[in-house]
């Protein structure tokens, strides 16, 4: 991220969840409050303006499927009893906006110039904060998740899940370390994605990415994941392709492939 400047990926990911609402079908998730955050601006093109159509719309579902994925997770757990649930990187992230649940506490963790940035467009679209959520705002790189944690009032003892799309790919290893550890010591459920080492079609985008400030810095092999994940029992590590199979949107593209989707526990 650009110093002092809140991620613009953060926009472009809000306003792909926000485009699929009307353009996808079928549509795979559903956010009546995507559009809303995002605003008037028509973000979504930032990244993609020149880049094939289709390859738009796999890059979209992907977005998509990978909110629906972590959404349904949630769910079950708050059905297991969870009572806290953190989102990590949050961007304009609106599950805890969305939470039907007031007795279920949502953290926002974000960089602090995203997380500012995003309290001004709640604002902008008169979208009040619920009592359930706090904000935590960390820099992975600078400072501990525990600490943010820790001062936003979390129950470290009490059983959460954890929340982490779109963001691992920003940071270095030495962060996806710290904080994998912090999570490995409570009891949690962890979802999050990651992309492979990047094939012609990712290492593309991630190049235009590149040049708006946000390196994608940390790429896993399937099997350096898992040895990442020590400390948790690894439920599921799939493509976001097979995902979409499973959604009813089956595609075979490159783009759906370079990224996989993961449910971890400690529980
Ligand atoms: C692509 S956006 C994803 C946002 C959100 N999770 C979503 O799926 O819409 C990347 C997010 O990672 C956050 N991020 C990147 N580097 C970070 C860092 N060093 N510390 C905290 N957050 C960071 C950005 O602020 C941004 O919210």
């Amino acid at each position: 991220m650009e110093t002092g400047q809140p991620s613009r990926t953060a926009l472009a990911v809000a306003g792909a969840r926000a485009q699929h609402q009307t353009l996808d079908d079928p549509r795979i998730f559903t956010d009546p409050l995507a559009a809303r955050i995002v605003g008037g601006t028509e973000p979504a093109g930032e990244f993609d303006r020149g880049v094939d159509a289709e390859v738009a719309r796999v890059r979209r579902l992907v977005i998509a499927a990978r909110s629906r994925f972590a959404d349904d997770r949630v769910a079950a757990a708050i059905a297991r009893g969870t009572r806290q649930v953190v989102i990590l990187g949050a961007g304009l992230d609106t599950a805890a906006y969305r939470n039907p649940h007031p007795e279920v506490r949502y953290f926002e963790v974000d960089h602090p110039d995203t997380q500012s940035w995003k309290r001004n467009r709640l604002r902008e679209a008169g979208m009040e904060p619920p009592p359930t959520l706090t904000f935590a705002p960390v820099d992975f790189e600078r400072s501990t998740l525990a600490a943010g944690l820790a001062a936003a009032g979390l129950d470290r003892s009490a059983d959460t899940v954890f929340v982490w799309l779109g963001v691992i790919v920003y940071l270095t290893r030495a962060s996806i370390d710290d904080t994998l550890g912090y999570i490995a010591g409570t009891k949690a459920d962890l979802v999050f994605d990651y992309p492979v080492p990047p094939s012609p079609e990712t290492r593309a985008r991630a190049e235009r990415v590149a040049a708006g400030g946000e390196p994608w810095l940390s790429y896993f092999t399937v099997a350096e994941m898992r040895a990442l994940l020590h400390g948790f029992t690894l439920l599921e590590d799939r493509t976001a392709g097979d995902l979409l199979g499973e959604y009813g949107a089956p595609t075979a593209h490159p783009a759906a492939a370079g990224i996989r989707l993961v449910h971890a526990t400690t529980r």
